[in-house]
């Protein structure tokens, strides 16, 4: 799935995420994200150091009670297939595992904590 809707601007093509950060805006110029095509890379969002990128992006809103994320729309067509890819991307990780915090606390929202890390049951 991931492989299908994300590679066209996160795929080969792309940056390492520290290569993508050093200089967003000209990335982005070229809708270019940080490069998750391969397992290891794809994590980085997930645990570190981009803790929690890939679950504020993908989600539908449900968890904030906010907008939806702004890759939400990437997941699919339509409202049934992004919700279906939603799902499957939560099952993946396990049970309570859907942080959207980051490793530092930003604003109002606090670092994500051991305890949430710990739930992630995808193998990293
Ligand atoms: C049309 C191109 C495009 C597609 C398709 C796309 N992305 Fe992105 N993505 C970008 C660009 C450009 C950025 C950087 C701009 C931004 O932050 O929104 C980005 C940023 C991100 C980030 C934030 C990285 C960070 O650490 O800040 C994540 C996570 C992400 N994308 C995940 C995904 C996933 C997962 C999919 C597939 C479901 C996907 N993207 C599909 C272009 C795309």
């Amino acid at each position: 799935m991931i492989t299908q809707k994300c590679a066209a601007c996160h795929g080969a093509g792309s940056p390492s995420y520290e290569e993508w950060n050093l200089d967003r805006k000209s990335f982005e110029a070229k809708s270019l994200g940080p490069r998750m095509d391969n397992y290891s890379d794809l994590m980085r969002h997930v645990v570190w150091p981009a803790t929690g990128s890939l679950a504020r992006r993908l989600d539908d809103g449900k968890s904030t009670g906010g907008k939806p994320g702004n890759h939400y729309a990437a997941l699919g067509a339509t409202e049934a297939e992004r919700a279906k890819n939603l799902a499957l991307v939560k099952r993946w990780l396990g049970d309570g595992a859907w942080n959207l915090n980051r490793w530092e606390a930003r604003d109002n929202v606090p670092a994500v904590t051991k305890e949430q890390l710990s739930k992630i049951k995808a193998k990293y």
